[in-house]
């Protein structure tokens, strides 16, 4: 077996929105910046059902079997949540105060505040960048999904935001000296005395090793803790794990967020179909089997309630009439395939028929509102590691994320996180013994998933998370040596510390809801997690107050 080793000023391990914009950030600013991506090259054509191009290694075929692509940036449909400064209506403290709302208490104000008002600059940079969002005479289209107390999420191509936005980043790069390794996953990585020194990754079963003074994780979500999820296949908590074996801190992992919406087809497993929230925005309705509304009487603001509302009205309209799932009416939105072509072209590839105006719908895995624990430059608590994205924990999500401010906030920390990637560059960096192939606890990956999905999903309780905590533990160690492996191991640590998360928070609040412990407490707290032995340990239990703006510690 070769091993290469390279050096650069900062790696970046993702090429989601936060990895490709910290990337282009550093780049720009003149940067040796590498990118890893365990996804395959995209060049726009597999989105069309094109071939793509000379893809290779495993998660290349099985992205090529499956028709997928390897961000869940790809695959965003709402739009982008930013105060426009020439919308009267809106503004940076409306914002604050929708995401505060939605984060049910945990939300940390002063994480908040900076990243929302980054959100415009942000933004105006991506469309420098090549990105173009739906407008009219000018102006950006703003449409309204659940928690937004006005329209301010901006959208491209309809409901194909994620997709052109991947395409504007991708080409960005092309463009730029940025070095993307594509099929290439990061095994560890590597560190000396509490700093980063690099990252080990595998390309086509070759093991080499990247060292840097900066390492960026920007690895994207976890939804395959679960069997049925929005997210693509390669959201397996790899950044988690990373993090974590390097000696970063996690946060807030409990809170796992359900979307509302996910097309409902029976028996499905893995990656399904999204339907945009953005749907309700544009009058679609949600009713159940019986026609009734699932939302009257829940909430003032209805079918747009915040999304851990909505996705527990479905649950419980679906328990109240024995259905399987619930319905989106969307005969009151204006056309809706020319408004929703990406929707409407996942219902009719997994055969339903989107005429008869009722889309079937389920609750679904979707989003990690916890991750590694930064602060709003996106360090971590080791030296030198830096997260961004969905892997990281900034505060601005809470216990529940508002919709659509996830894009925005991979847009301004990847950027943050450049910022700081330029301030290390140059410093020396400690060569440290590379760790051969791994051998860790892995379970078979659908009784994982069933578990999580039947006992630590929409509802919990002490029993439920002690059975599935036994099963984890019992996960018999192999050598990691191919990226199924490798995911399957994220996969068990993550589910473990989610699990340990969910069992140390004795209330229900956003999305963690506990059936032995239905009320939410009076204050809000925000716990830490280390991986230390090979066990789980709680490293800090900080009250977060949205009026004095206390967070997690390290
Ligand atoms: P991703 O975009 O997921 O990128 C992760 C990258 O990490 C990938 O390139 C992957 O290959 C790479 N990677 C992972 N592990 C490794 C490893 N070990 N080695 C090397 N590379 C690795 N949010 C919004 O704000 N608005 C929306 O409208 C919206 N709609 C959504 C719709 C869907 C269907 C889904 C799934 C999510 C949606 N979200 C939306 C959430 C949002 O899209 C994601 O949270 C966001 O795109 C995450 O970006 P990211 O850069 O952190 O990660
Ligand atoms: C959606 O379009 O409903 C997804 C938006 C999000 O997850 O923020």
């Amino acid at each position: 077996m070769t091993r290469t080793q390279q050096r650069a000023d900062l790696v970046v391990i993702g090429a989601g929105i936060a990895g490709l914009t910290a990337a282009l950030s550093a780049a720009e600013r003149g940067l040796d910046v590498v990118v890893l991506n365990k996804g395959s090259r995209w060049d726009g054509a597999q989105r069309a059902g094109g071939q793509g191009d000379q893809a290779q290694g495993d998660q290349a075929q099985r992205d090529q079997a499956q028709g997928e692509h390897s961000t869940s940036t790809f695959y965003a449909q709402g739009g982008i949540a930013v105060v426009d400064p020439a919308v009267p209506e809106d503004s940076i403290e409306l914002h604050v105060a929708d995401t505060l709302g939605a984060g049910a208490g945990l939300t940390d104000p002063v994480a908040t505040e900076p990243i929302l008002t980054d959100g415009w600059p942000a933004v105006t940079q991506l469309v420098r960048r090549g990105a173009d969002f739906d407008s009219v005479d000018g102006r950006f289209l703003r449409t309204r999904e659940g928690g937004h107390s006005v329209r301010r999420i901006i959208h491209a191509g309809g409901d194909a935001t994620g997709a052109r936005v991947q395409a504007a980043l991708g080409g960005a790069v092309g463009g730029s000296p940025v070095t993307v390794l594509d099929d290439s996953w990061a095994s560890e990585v590597l560190t000396s005395d509490g700093a980063v020194s690099g990252v080990a990754y595998v390309y086509g079963g070759v093991r080499s090793v990247l060292w840097a003074p900066t390492v960026l994780i920007a690895t994207g979500g976890v939804g395959h803790v679960y069997a049925a999820t929005t997210n693509p296949s390669g959201a397996t908590g790899d950044g988690i794990a990373l993090a974590l074996r390097a000696g970063a801190h996690v946060a807030d992992l409990e809170f796992v967020q359900f979307h509302p919406t996910m097309l409902f087809v029976p028996g499905a497993r893995g990656r399904r179909t999204l339907v945009s929230e953005a749907v309700r925005g544009e009058g679609g309705r949600l009713v159940d089997v019986d026609g009734r509304s699932v939302t009257d009487g829940v909430h003032r603001l209805g079918d747009l309630a915040p999304r851990d509302v909505v996705a527990r009205a479905v649950r419980a309209a679906m328990a109240r009439t024995g259905a399987d799932s619930v319905y989106l009416d969307i005969t009151g939105v204006d056309d809706f395939a020319g408004r929703f072509p990406t929707v409407t072209a996942g219902v009719r590839a997994s055969g339903l028929d989107i005429d008869g105006g009722l889309l079937p719908v389920v609750p679904g895995a979707h989003y990690l509102c916890g991750g590694v624990v930064t602060d709003v430059d996106g360090r971590t608590s080791v030296t030198g590691l830096f997260a961004a994205g969905e892997t990281a924990r900034t505060g601005l999500h809470g216990a529940n994320r508002l919709a659509s401010n996830s894009l925005l906030e991979g847009l301004v920390m990847g950027r943050r996180a450049a910022e700081q990637a330029v301030e290390r560059a140059g410093l020396p960096v400690r060569e440290v013994d590379v760790p051969g192939v791994r051998v860790a606890p892995v379970l078979d990956r659908a009784s994982l998933q069933d578990a999580m999905s039947d006992k630590v999903a929409l509802d919990r309780d002490a029993q439920g998370l002690a059975e599935v905590a036994a099963l984890l533990r019992g996960a018999a160690e192999r050598r990691l040596d191919d990226l199924a492996a490798a995911e399957d191991a994220a996969l068990l640590l993550t589910a473990k510390a989610i699990v340990a998360a969910a069992q140390a928070r004795e209330e229900s609040r956003g999305c963690h809801a506990r059936t032995d412990f239905p009320e939410r407490s009076a204050v809000g707290v925000s716990r830490g997690f280390a991986f230390v032995d090979d066990q789980l340990v709680p490293v800090a239990e900080v009250e977060t107050s949205q009026a004095i703006g206390v967070s997690v510690g390290f």
